[in-house]
């Protein structure tokens, strides 16, 4: 029987703690903050995820035999190699990778870099920072708008700007490096050419020699419905995704997967935990937009609910380097989740709204927490992203039409959500 750790406290960690909870090889599930979700799981601690030493310090005292990391800033900032730098990790299963493989998502400029040199594919760029910016605006010159521009650095979802006009790029650039617009995230930029497809969200699990799978998932990351307005951290997704069909799966495996697990091993450090692999799809050719060293959100809200196997089984195999051994079971069903957020959203938003629920949601639909806070006097909005909202069914067209029936009984006071989420992929069917 197992103590596992659970990190982080978005709705991807509440979906993560359900899964754990429902384990047969689970003791005790402890969440580092955790939320209001989590708290249902499991028992929410306090304190940061970024913080090695009181990490270390609970799993000592709480005999933790699994750790499992939700968000990307602790991975980047070296967690796994503290814990192992003092022995921590002897028989302590870590889900996730070191800060050697979390570079892939802590530095796009190692990431870009690392995919040109093993000829994984991705967007044409040029990495520039205040000694090389006039052959950063040269290299703005010679593409075609829209241009974009990436902090190099973690920037909370924050550090891409997609642009039109040439001279705002150049205006942008300068801000970056010179204005610390990003902060240390932005004094080293990737400018890329863009691409003109449809994205889509792929997911590797890997103990550093096999890797599986995991299903597809779409994401919907502008605040607006029709994918207007700026950017989020996502306001819905949906499980499968229906233009991943074998053939773009195919590629995905020989093209990137493959080479991408491949390359890490080659570079000396072989890439272990969840790999999301930000995809566009152009004309049917895959290509990477991003890496991520973890799951993504609200991605997770809907792949999950569709994954039957036992989470802790999971892990264990993971750890004993036999993933291959183990049989990933998927639920048919699609996946349709709804993010309700704050007003004011992406940008400064209201909080502390009390959340009622009308009537209990039917079977097919799982509500995860994100920015709730649980109070004596029930739940209040403590977040952008307030919750997510998980139906399962045979259709897309169902899952779609069941989840926004049932968002209907969720409420708060200028509660908002896109009306349209899996829209875009009706035609597909
Ligand atoms: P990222 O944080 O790298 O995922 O970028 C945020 C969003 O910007 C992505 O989800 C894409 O929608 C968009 N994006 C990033 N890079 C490109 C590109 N090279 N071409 C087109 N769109 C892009
Ligand atoms: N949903 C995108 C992300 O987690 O980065």
């Amino acid at each position: 029987m197992m103590n596992v750790l659970l990190l982080g406290s978005g709705g991807r960690e509440h979906a993560f703690a359900k899964k754990i909870s429902e384990s047969k090889l689970l003791n005790q599930l402890y969440i580092l903050p955790g939320n209001a979700g989590t708290a249902r799981c499991g028992q929410n601690l306090e304190g940061s995820p970024n913080d090695a030493e009181a990490i270390k310090k609970i799993v000592w005292e709480k005999d933790i035999h699994c750790i499992v990391v939700g968000p990307e800033e602790p991975l980047v900032k070296g967690l796994k190699d503290a814990l192992r730098k003092d022995d921590v990790l002897r028989d302590v299963i870590f889900v996730g990778p070191d800060a050697g493989g979390a570079a892939l998502e802590g530095s796009k400029a190692f990431a870009k870099n690392f995919m040109k040199k093993y000829g994984i594919p991705t967007a044409r760029f040029k990495e520039v920072n205040e000694t090389n910016i006039h052959e950063g605006i040269q290299f703005l010159e010679s593409l075609q708008p829209p241009y974009v521009l990436k902090a190099d650095g973690l920037a909370g979802g924050k550090g891409v700007l997609i642009l039109n006009n040439p001279d705002e790029a150049k205006e942008e650039l300068k801000n970056f490096i010179f204005k610390n617009k990003m902060g240390d995230a932005g004094k080293v930029v990737v400018i890329e050419e863009f691409l003109q497809g449809i994205e889509c969200s792929c997911f590797v699990f890997t103990d550093g020699i096999h890797y599986q799978l995991l299903p597809f998932a779409k994401d919907y990351k502008r605040i607006g419905d029709g994918d207007t307005g700026p950017n989020t951290g996502g306001m819905g997704a949906v499980s499968p995704v229906p233009f991943a069909d074998e053939d773009f799966v195919h590629k995905v495996r020989q093209r990137i997967i493959e080479p991408t697990l491949e390359s890490m091993r080659l570079e000396g450090c072989p890439y272990e935990g969840f790999l999301f692999i930000g995809l566009m799809n152009v004309g049917g050719d895959p290509y990477v937009i991003e890496f991520n060293c973890r799951m993504g959100d609200p991605e997770t809200e809907a792949i999950f609910p569709r994954i039957k196997s036992d989470f802790l089984e999971w892990f264990k195999c993971y750890h004993e380097k036999k993933l291959n051994q183990f049989v990933l079971d998927i639920d048919p069903r699609t996946a349709c989740v709804l993010i309700m957020a704050s007003k004011g959203y992406p940008d400064a938003y209201e909080k502390n709204k009390p959340i009622t629920i009308s009537s209990a949601l039917s079977g097919n639909c799982m509500l995860f927490a994100a920015g709730i806070r649980a109070t004596d006097e029930g739940w209040f909005t403590n977040g952008g992203r307030v919750l997510a909202l998980c139906s399962l069914a045979d259709t897309l067209h169902e899952a779609r039409s069941h989840a926004y029936s049932e968002i209907q009984k969720i409420h708060f006071e200028n509660a908002y959500f896109r009306t349209d989420i899996g829209a875009d992929l009706l035609k597909y069917y």
